[in-house]
């Protein structure tokens, strides 16, 4: 019986995608932006079930789902088996790798592992651009997973024209800093927040309309190594987005006290000459831009406000891959 192994990444959107154009087939309003991080990732071990009527059978982190879980994920695996015509069920081994606990568990790194997985056990052999679209189907942002580097996802009109692509392996003196930080209520899932927003934020258009423009501009400081502009855009782009939540009826809040602290640490930190940007998306984690070669000097000064064990320090990381393995 053959199985199959993948490992994906999570990413950190630059340039935010924050609204469906098309809710089923997972259309953005637009293209989005994102690096891929080394030390957040998903495995995902893939194998038939001999017997077909068994169902699907769906295990995280040595945990059997819930029959919702299944549900979701058998749906998921259908489109493979359309595309396929095999109409085996699946046995789905995953495995989340996050450094600290908390929240980080990404939808993204698991659809990307899971479509890289699906594709070789159905034998469908698509490429990877290909593989982005199938990943897209189960959570947007897993469309950028497949990619290392800087990852752009562009918004097309259509499932076959909605794709990511790589814009640079960020091979530079770039990194990440995570910084996990306290949640104690259930957050609103991004699907239902993102259609609120639509539906009722009345700055929600001139925002979109304005991520095409910082698109634009971040994809050229990227190709000019340009950290300062780049970490700009992101900063003004995450808040903007934030801004269309919270002008929302009722308003989305993602923000914690400790993330507004965070926030203002990486302002003072600047201001004494720290070159740092923050990010924060569907929950309260703050996330740090900033030089690969100054991580050091900058977790010993985030020390100082925030628990060593919540801060997370990641490399870009690297495309999506799998094997066969046994
Ligand atoms: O792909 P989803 O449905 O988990 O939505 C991701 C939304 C953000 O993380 C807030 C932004 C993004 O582009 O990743």
């Amino acid at each position: 019986m053959k199985k199959f192994r993948a490992k994906a990444h999570s990413n950190i959107a630059l340039i935010k995608y924050w609204g469906k154009e098309n809710e089923e087939f997972i259309i953005p309003k637009n293209s989005s932006l994102s690096l891929t991080l080394d030390a957040l990732y998903t495995e995902t071990e893939v194998s038939f079930i001999e017997d077909e009527n068994d169902g699907d059978i769906f295990y995280l982190d040595g945990e059997l789902q819930d029959e919702g879980q299944h549900i979701k994920l058998s749906k998921y695996i259908d489109i493979f088996r359309e595309l396929s015509g095999v109409k085996k069920s699946v046995l789905v081994n995953s495995y989340n790798h996050v450094p600290t606990a908390a929240g980080l568990a990404s939808s993204a790194s698991g659809f990307a592992a899971l479509a890289m997985a699906l594709n070789k056990l159905f034998n469908l052999n698509y490429s990877n651009e290909e593989i982005t679209k199938l990943a897209r189907r189960g959570s947007g942002s897993a469309s950028r997973s497949i990619f290392g580097g800087f990852v752009e996802w562009v918004k097309g009109d259509k499932h076959e024209n909605s794709y990511a692509r790589k814009i640079d392996d960020a091979q530079w003196d770039i990194a990440m800093i995570i910084l996990v930080l306290k949640n104690e209520k259930k957050e609103i899932s991004s699907r239902v927040a993102m259609k609120q927003t639509i539906e009722t934020s009345p700055l929600y258009n001139a925002h979109v309309e304005s991520c095409e423009e910082d698109l634009e501009n971040i994809k050229q400081a990227i190709k000019n190594r340009d950290f300062t502009t780049l970490g700009k855009i992101a900063e003004h782009n995450a808040m903007r987005m934030h801004a269309t939540m919270l002008s929302s009826n009722p308003p989305i809040i993602y923000f914690k006290e400790d993330s507004i602290r965070a926030i203002e640490k990486v302002q003072s930190m600047r201001a004494k000459g720290h070159e740092i940007y923050y990010t924060m998306d569907a929950g309260p984690n703050v996330k740090i831009l900033c030089r690969k070669s100054e991580t050091q000097s900058i977790v010993e000064e985030l020390k100082k406000e925030f628990d060593e064990s919540k801060i997370i320090i990641s490399d870009i990381g690297g495309d999506a891959t799998v094997k066969e393995i046994e």
